[in-house]
């Protein structure tokens, strides 16, 4: 590319032209598709190019500059929202010296060479802005960034977030104030959402960001509230009046009225203290659980802001200082399949090992045949790696100008295990055809058994302590372990067990551990055995839900033998419980179908003493009532109240409504307590909670 200085006037009019457009439809892409085509920084030095032509030919800036616009144009779902200050954006730094020249020209604007000047510095938060009307405390209006100007109306998706309030706590906020902040997702939660989705054969999103975009912006709220999205305040637009001296005050301020704000913001007070943030975020940022692209520098004094003020689209007090994208040029030198659990096969890319971001990669995903299929990734590339915090590593696609693997991948049509099985395209309900291609050889496959096996062992299902996944791995590959019955009969093993005191690096202590461990399972609840088989779609409550209906193992087994064969008086039976629908049916269907799973189930049983369901209790003072819990409890933990009040017969829900019977709450209760009061629920100290329940818990 040619140096701007070097560019004639008519190369810097094409190439503004250009950039307009390339611009623009990387915009389209980010902000309506939610798929980036190219990096964010591949995307910003596109901005930095044209915002440093215009610098040089300012008589060519274009009205449709990208320097003039924030953001794209809106979707048409939503209806449009004005907003009272326009939401705007901040310039970017991405050197050190950049730094230096910024925290110079505040002093220079503000005339101040020698007096300190504060600065907070805050995490760059990855996700998708937002703004909050709250009118008397009470929020009436949430919208999205949009252009800037005029952003989305996602009141209703809003406020299924919890960490917006529905009505700020405490006093002195402005009678009418917009909170601005970004909604976000943490990486635990991303992954348990792409897995999800790649389980149902749906999308799977790119980044957490595009995750959050993509999970606010649905037009049925309900789908929203069950996206596990966060919310951090950092600024705020339209104010009645004033409401704190500095950025570091408006943020305990944010904070007492319930707002979270980063808990990891810092007060500085030169370049020096500005770099210094920089490098603990840096050494910070695997850490966070979120994604963080940069770190925010601004003016503390909101005074000084104000002199200060913008410059086209953005404050002069303020800066972004990136951090380098986390990408990488790898060779790509072979595809395996990864199969899991159910069957679904994942590509994985191995990798010449590679350093992104200061982690050394030889493996990433590459999702799914189709998308390899689609950007034509073959082996022999030399691949574009995309680390984004925890998540894992994903490959974006061939290096653009670098030489190319000889033929397209062809994605094989067998499961790789010694079966061989055909690899079938899934379909959904209503015969669509989705992502997920998956091998059918059940338990039969190898690679399915181990990964039925470690679901066996999990924490919620069996929870067999002293058999780790390692372990388990390592018994597995001697054939040891095959099935789950196999590890009831290891436990009295006794000649296998000898053999196991003697090894190296196992002995005496871990036998001894691993033997209790297993026996301690051996007397199990029905719902944790019905959980433990892994059948698709009977997850943890469906599991329960089974449990409770059918009540003993043997009512259970007797059930799914005619559900199998297609006995339409079972199956309606099976249909008429709560939560159980068509997947399920299915699901149960396919597998108790299988000969070789009911003999699995069966030799199992016969280690085991099953126990039958315990059915909610009917006459307890809180049988059939709704609670909820909020706040800090100190004498149980949340997990341990939820299965007290549902053992006692009641429904434990997660936010309070006029179904709500009973709140019982703690320290820091926030909203809920207020929503609480306000519709006349009877709330309970944790205290007076065990006081009602105590007696019948015991
Ligand atoms: S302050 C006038 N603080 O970055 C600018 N923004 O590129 C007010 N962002 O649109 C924004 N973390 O979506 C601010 N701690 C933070 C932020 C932050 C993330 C986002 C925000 C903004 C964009 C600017």
């Amino acid at each position: 590319m040619k140096p701007v200085q070097d560019l004639t006037e008519s190369e810097a009019t094409d190439e503004l032209q250009r950039l307009a457009d390339e611009i623009a439809s990387h915009d389209l892409r980010y902000y309506q598709d939610e798929a980036p085509a190219i990096s964010d920084a591949d995307y910003d030095a596109l901005k930095r190019r044209n915002s440093e032509i215009e610098a040089r030919f300012p008589h060519l800036v274009r009205d449709n500059s990208p320097s003039l616009k924030v953001g794209a144009a809106r979707a048409a779902a939503f209806a449009p929202v004005e907003h009272g200050v326009p939401m705007l954006s901040l310039d970017n730094a991405f050197t050190d010296e950049e730094v230096l020249e910024f925290e110079a020209r505040v002093r220079r604007f503000l005339r101040l060479p020698d007096e300190p000047v504060w600065f907070t510095a805050e995490p760059k938060i990855d996700g998708l802005s937002a703004s909050l009307r709250y009118e008397n405390g009470v929020l009436v209006q949430g919208a999205t960034r949009g252009d800037g100007r005029v952003g989305e109306d996602v009141t209703a998706n809003l406020r299924t977030i919890k960490d917006i309030p529905h009505r700020l706590k405490g006093a002195g906020f402005p009678e009418v104030i917009e909170i601005r902040g970004e909604v976000y997702l943490g990486h635990a939660e991303f992954e348990a959402l792409n897995q999800t989705a790649v389980a149902a054969g749906d999308r799977i999103y790119a980044n957490p960001r595009n995750a959050a975009s993509g999970s606010l912006r649905q037009i049925d709220p309900t789908i929203t509230a069950a996206r596990p999205l966060k919310f951090f305040a950092y600024a705020w637009g339209l104010l009645s009046a004033p409401f704190a001296q500095g950025q570091w005050e408006a943020l305990e301020k944010l904070n007492s009225w319930g707002f979270d704000v980063t808990p990891e913001a810092s007060r500085v007070a030169d370049a020096t203290g500005l770099l210094g943030a920089y490098r603990a975020f840096e050494a910070r940022r695997p850490l966070m659980g979120y994604d963080i692209d940069g770190v925010v520098y601004k003016v503390d004094r909101l005074d000084w802001q104000g002199r200060l003020g913008f410059v086209s689209r953005a404050p002069r007090w303020a800066i972004a200082h990136k951090f380098p994208a986390q990408q990488a040029r790898t060779l790509l030198e072979g595809i395996d399949l990864q199969v899991g659990r159910t069957g679904a096969v994942t590509p994985v890319a191995r990798l010449q090992p590679v350093t992104v971001g200061g982690v050394v990669v030889r493996n990433a995903t590459l999702h799914n045949a189709d998308e390899i299929a689609r950007k034509d990734i073959r082996i022999g590339d030399v691949v574009i790696l995309q680390r984004a915090g925890d998540v894992i590593p994903q490959v974006l696609g061939p290096a653009p100008d670098t030489a190319r693997g000889p033929e397209p991948y062809a994605f094989p049509d067998h499961c790789p295990c010694p079966l061989h099985t055909p690899l079938a395209r899934e379909t959904t309900a209503g015969g669509a055809e989705t992502v997920v291609r998956r091998c059918t050889g059940e338990l039969a496959c190898p690679f399915q058994r181990i990964e039925h096996l470690k679901h066996f062992v999990s924490r919620r299902a069996f929870d067999i302590e002293g058999l780790g996944e390692k372990q388990l791995q390592a018994f597995f590959d001697e054939g040891l372990i095959k099935a789950p019955a196999d590890i009831f009969r290891l436990a009295r093993n006794e000649a296998v067990l000898s053999v196991l005191r003697e090894r190296e690096g196992y002995g005496e202590v871990s036998v001894r551990n691993l033997v209790a461990g297993i026996e301690a399972r051996r007397a199990i609840s029905l719902s944790r055995f019905i959980y433990g088989l892994g059948v698709r779609h009977i997850g943890e409550t469906t599991a329960v839900t089974l449990a409770r209906g059918y009540e003993s193992l043997a009512n259970f087994l007797a059930a799914m033998d005619l559900v199998a064969r297609g006995d339409e008086a079972a199956i309606a039976e099976l249909d008429a419980l709560d939560q159980v629908g068509e997947a399920v049916i299915k699901a149960a269907q396919a597998f108790f179908d299988e000969d070789h799973n009911r003999q699995t189930v069966q030799d199992l049983a016969q280690q085991l003493d099953v126990q039958d369901a315990e059915q909610p209790k009917a006459d307890t003072a809180v049988a059939g009532k709704t609670v909820v819990f909020t706040g800090a409890l100190e004498k149980l933990t949340r997990d341990e109240a939820k299965a007290q009040a549902e053992a006692l017969g009641a429904k434990v829900a997660s936010s309070v409504s006029k179904k709500t019977d009973l709140v019982v709450a703690g320290p820091g209760a926030g909203s809920k307590l207020k929503t609480a009061a306000e519709l006349g629920i009877r709330v309970l100290t944790e205290e007076e909670w065990l006081a009602l329940v105590g007696p019948q818990a015991q």
